[in-house]
């Protein structure tokens, strides 16, 4: 079975929810504590074994591929000044060159385009694709676990949780088969359904490994559900072709495309920190 070694992250999208710190911001250049949310994403592909890392920006989005550059002035002047600490972490940070690329999706047609836009890119191989929004803090990085899986498997793993019924039409909802409680067969997929006609409560979220012939159907470029071409709706055509599985990974998922779910993703990050974790708890003690 063929190794996962190429990760796509979409980062194209406009980030509305978001405004107005994204009317020039990138919304995955927005930090929780300390580090923007693409670099989490970027650590847990390479914690995953991931060996490439694909871009899919948009204009305006440059400031991401900047971020994990070697900033020339900025480790110079930190090298003067003896910050070797600061200097050593931003070194360790920086993935070796050619390890992240980059290409572009030049309108903002939906997730299912981004993803075809990196179509050259990944050849004929299976390969992963990481929602940078949905930050996960997980004891095995959830990427990680899901390629146990698909290890096991093979086929097609996307990362599933329970949500609320009321939720269902935030989410690509899962038709589910058997089911061992922990990774579940995947029947049918139904882009953000209504509650009422929502095969499940189990929602995909952020994280997909997916067999090349998905491209194909993204190649077709169906429109669906927002008037966007829905990686969903590609995904759904392999069901009855390929294996499709759901996996309910260990760990806590943080919607960052969110204002509350970001805000979450900082104060559950920060109250962890070693460095800064019991102050900022006593801070948020006084927001009772
Ligand atoms: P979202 O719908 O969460 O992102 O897409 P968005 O469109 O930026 O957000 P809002 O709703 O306007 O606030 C999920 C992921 O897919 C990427 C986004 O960057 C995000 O990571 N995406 C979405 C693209 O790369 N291209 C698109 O055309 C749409």
């Amino acid at each position: 079975m063929p190794k996962i070694r190429k990760a796509v992250l979409p980062v194209a999208g406009l980030g509305t929810r978001m405004l107005p710190a994204t009317r020039v911001l990138p919304k995955e250049m927005l930090p929780v504590v300390d580090k923007p949310i693409v670099q989490y994403a970027v650590e847990e592909a390479v914690a995953s074994g991931i060996e490439e890392i694909i871009l899919v920006t948009g204009r305006g989005k440059i400031l991401i591929e900047d971020h994990f550059d070697r900033a020339v002035e900025l480790f110079e002047t930190l090298s003067r000044r003896g910050r070797t600490a600061e200097l050593e972490r931003l070194l360790a940070e920086t993935p070796p060159p050619g390890v992240i690329v980059a290409t572009r999706q030049q309108e903002p047609k939906g997730l299912g385009h981004a993803v075809w836009c990196a179509r050259h890119l990944i050849g004929r191989e299976p390969f992963a694709v990481i929602l940078v929004d949905d930050l996960i803090e997980a004891p095995t990085p959830c990427l990680a676990q899901m390629i146990a899986v698909h290890e096991r498997t093979g086929g097609n793993v996307v990362a599933v949780m329970e949500v609320p019924p009321e939720h269902t039409s935030r989410y690509g909802i899962v038709a589910p088969g058997k089911d061992d409680g922990r990774v579940v067969e995947v029947r049918g997929l139904v882009e953000k359904p209504a509650p009422q006609s929502a095969p499940s409560r189990l929602a995909v979220i952020g994280r997909y490994i997916l067999l090349p012939e998905v491209m194909d159907e993204l190649a077709r470029h169906e429109v669906g559900a927002g008037g966007e071409i829905q990686l969903t709706d590609a995904m759904a055509k392999l069901i009855d072709r390929q294996p499709f599985h759901g996996l309910r990974f260990e760990g806590r998922r943080f919607d960052c495309g969110d204002r509350l779910g970001y805000l979450e993703a900082i104060v559950a990050f920060a109250a962890k920190r070693p460095d800064i974790g019991a102050a900022f708890r006593d801070i948020l003690a006084r927001y009772r």
